[in-house]
């Protein structure tokens, strides 16, 4: 049984495979944090309040802290009553255990306040969610300032570090790493979206590795405004506190009303960073990515993005369909361009119908010839905006998100429609819905490309809820198309990757990783990426970024096939041998994938540490064992012969190097190692693009 209660000691204890969280109704009734970590022998270990000092009261550790009370936490809750009151009293008033959920409800008494605190527990995962909501059950409104999901604690200890990713536009999913020092640490989204500055995840390790070592970490579903404070008083615990972001927040929760935070997913690991990113892959393939296409293989996909920009028209979109089917793509997507007036990006953004100069006969001779090449077709999109020369923005000037009298930011000459607003909702849903509907399209590339910047919404009587309004809306429109066209990949792109996070991911089947495609570059977002996030979702393409000799074929698309493949070059400048070198690799790429995207990651050499990447694949049933070896610019790396050592082999099975009779035994590869000889020409001279090396080396298990 996953979730326990003791009543004599009043503690739930939640258990997962090898990890336990415990908290428990202390002597005032207060619900305070126990104990987190490794999964104990007997039940009874568990700590109660009997270990700690009886202070008349105990200011840390509330495991849903609130405004008031004498609390040095940070609050998951701060209100304003009625009459002014602004302390909130939460008592433990009842608890329900249902499977593998538990439900704890707290209570106001005097306002009929009521905070139900939620917990999922993923046994085998390692893994558990928490949320919460709030209901008002008083007859008079409060006005909401604050709620967020989760606080969380860590044993007393002055050496943790904080992992978290960081970046910008082109370099997303930066690994930091940094020592949590004595006061408070904000990570944070203002831009009503997840942002690519900070993405809502943590990890807090003591002295962890990536094969050992404690972490403790946690992913915040939501894609809107959010944040994370982490805050640390010397010689006291650690408290991490998630949710939706405090700032620009405030509403009116009416009587009788509800509101919901949005889920964390949460564990503790003494495995290191290795465990905990195979946990959270494993738990979003099997738990959080739509179940229709979790585990079915993604297809190679061609963009013609890069090849043709907003200069499409049918003739040339069926040239590069012809060259990206001789190559063996699977999917064909025509990118920006195709929709409304759109020549460049001053104009069209809203008008989702075919350009009648561009495509004089419609989309369907297009669609019809990538489907006889044996392709299926995809279409770019980007529904929340809207450029003020369109056809939409004349006829509904007053649905874009605006304050009168001051001026309006258009950036990338784009305005934002406000998708809080009912008719702007059905708008965007009715609007795709008709393309997926008309079109044989099986592929939608959904972009949003800028941030949130003057939200006023000034006719609602609540004009902050736009901020959280107009994200849910959002998610219920992927959920709607998805439900009615489950068999449509659906790909969440926001100027690269700063839409990625699990909220969206209940929907959307893969994500636009970064919109640098340069494969150098590329090891460094892919690694961060890989941190929390299935590297299945993980769309690379393969692009002539630099230039076509910046670096060797083989190493662009070596950089890509860790995750989904796509190609975005422009194939028409392609010569045959280049056509026929992708091709080979495509067809490596469509053996190795069912263990590239179904299986498990190891990461054996960060290329943030060392001028490589060398990362390891193994299939479900691990008979297959993928490595992918990427050497980069070092003097000391020129001719290199690295030893890389497997891990997760079985020792005594024995494993034959495919294309080869080499035959090694799992010990061998895990503890000796085996050598990867990059750079056979020994003429390569520093400037040249063979300084760029790579290699996938494939081993069955025999
Ligand atoms: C964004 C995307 C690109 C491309 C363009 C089209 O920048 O990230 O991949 O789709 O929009 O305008």
């Amino acid at each position: 049984m996953a979730i326990r209660y003791n009543s004599e000691k009043k503690l739930w204890v939640l258990e997962t495979r090898n990890t336990a969280y415990s908290f428990g109704v202390y002597q005032s009734g207060m619900v305070k944090h126990t104990y987190w970590g490794k999964k104990l022998s007997r039940m009874e270990d568990y700590p109660g309040f009997d270990y700690y000092f009886d202070s008349p009261w105990w200011n840390w550790n509330d495991e849903f802290p609130t405004r008031g009370e004498a609390s040095k936490t940070e609050p998951c809750l701060q209100l304003i009553y009625a009459d002014g009151v602004r302390d909130v009293n939460l008592r433990y008033k009842t608890h329900e255990i249902e499977g593998e959920e538990l439900r704890v409800s707290l209570n106001d008494e005097l306002y009929n306040l009521e905070v139900v605190l939620v917990y999922k527990v993923f046994a085998e995962y390692d893994l558990f969610e928490r949320s919460a909501y709030i209901v008002n059950r008083s007859d008079q409104d409060i006005t909401v300032e604050n709620f967020k999901s989760a606080s969380f604690y860590l044993p007393q200890k002055d050496s943790y570090r904080l992992t978290h990713l960081n970046g910008m536009w082109a370099h997303e999913t930066r690994i930091t790493r940094e020592k949590i020092e004595p006061g408070k640490r904000v990570l944070e989204s203002r831009e009503g979206r997840t942002s690519a500055f900070h993405n809502p995840f943590f990890a807090i390790d003591d002295r962890a590795t990536e094969d050992a070592g404690d972490v403790w970490f946690g992913l915040l579903a939501w894609g809107g405004n959010w944040k994370t404070l982490l805050h640390k008083i010397p010689y006291e615990t650690v408290q991490i506190c998630t949710g939706m972001n405090d700032w620009d927040f405030t509403f009116t929760l009416k009587a009788g009303e509800e509101f919901q935070a949005p889920p964390v997913h949460c564990g503790y690991t003494s495995l290191g960073f290795g465990e905990m990113s195979r946990n959270l892959h494993r738990f979003q393939l099997e738990k959080i990515m739509p179940k229709e296409g979790a585990l079915k293989i993604r297809k190679v996909l061609y963009n013609s993005w890069e090849a043709t920009a907003f200069d499409v028209n049918e003739e040339n979109q069926k040239r590069l369909a012809d060259k990206a089917s001789q190559i063996g793509c699977e999917i064909f997507v025509i990118d920006d361009g195709w929709f409304g007036q759109r020549s460049d990006d001053t104009a069209g953004l809203g008008d989702w119908y075919v350009n009648r100069e561009k495509f004089p006969n419609g989309l369907e001779p297009l669609i019809d010839y990538v489907n006889t090449k044996g392709m299926d077709f995809g279409i770019w999109i980007e529904p929340e905006m809207v450029n003020t020369d369109s056809d939409l923005y004349r006829a509904h000037p007053d649905w874009v998100l605006q304050f009168p009298n001051r001026p309006r930011t258009e950036c990338r000459n784009q305005l934002i429609l406000n998708l809080a607003r009912e008719d702007v909702k059905r708008y965007v849903f009715e609007s795709v819905d008709r393309l997926l509907t008309d079109y044989n399209v099986k592929f939608i590339k959904w972009d949003m490309n800028r941030p949130v910047y003057e939200s006023g919404w000034l006719e609602s009587e609540d004009p902050r809820r736009m901020w959280t309004q107009s994200v849910e809306n959002l998610y219920d429109i992927w959920k709607m198309l998805k439900e009615k066209h489950p068999d449509v990949i659906l790909e969440a792109c926001s100027s690269g990757g700063a839409r990625v996070d699990t909220a969206i991911m209940r929907y959307a089947d893969q994500f636009w990783t970064s919109d640098n495609t340069d494969p150098y570059d590329r090891q460094c977002i892919q690694e961060g990426f890989s941190l929390c996030y299935n590297t299945k979702m993980m769309m690379g393409w393969v692009t002539d970024w630099g230039g076509k000799d910046a670096y060797p074929l083989e190493y662009r698309f070596h950089a890509s096939m860790m995750g989904s493949l796509g190609i975005g070059s422009d194939l028409s400048a392609y010569t045959e041998e280049e056509l026929k070198k992708s091709a080979e690799l495509i067809s490596l790429y469509k053996m190795i994938r069912n263990t590239v995207q179904n299986g498990s990651v190891y990461r054996i050499i960060s290329p943030y540490e060392e001028p490589f990447t060398i990362k390891e694949y193994l299939s479900e049933d691990e008979n297959e064992v993928v490595l992918f070896c990427m050497k980069n610019p070092s003097p000391l790396s020129l001719f290199k012969i690295l030893r890389v050592k497997f891990k997760a082999l079985q020792e005594d099975a024995v494993y034959r190097i495919v294309g080869t009779e080499l035959e090694f035994s799992g010990a061998f590869l895990m503890y000796r190692g085996l050598d990867i000889n990059f750079m056979q020409d020994y003429k390569v001279s520093v400037k040249d693009n063979n300084h760029f090396d790579s290699k996938i080396i494939l081993l069955n298990r025999l």
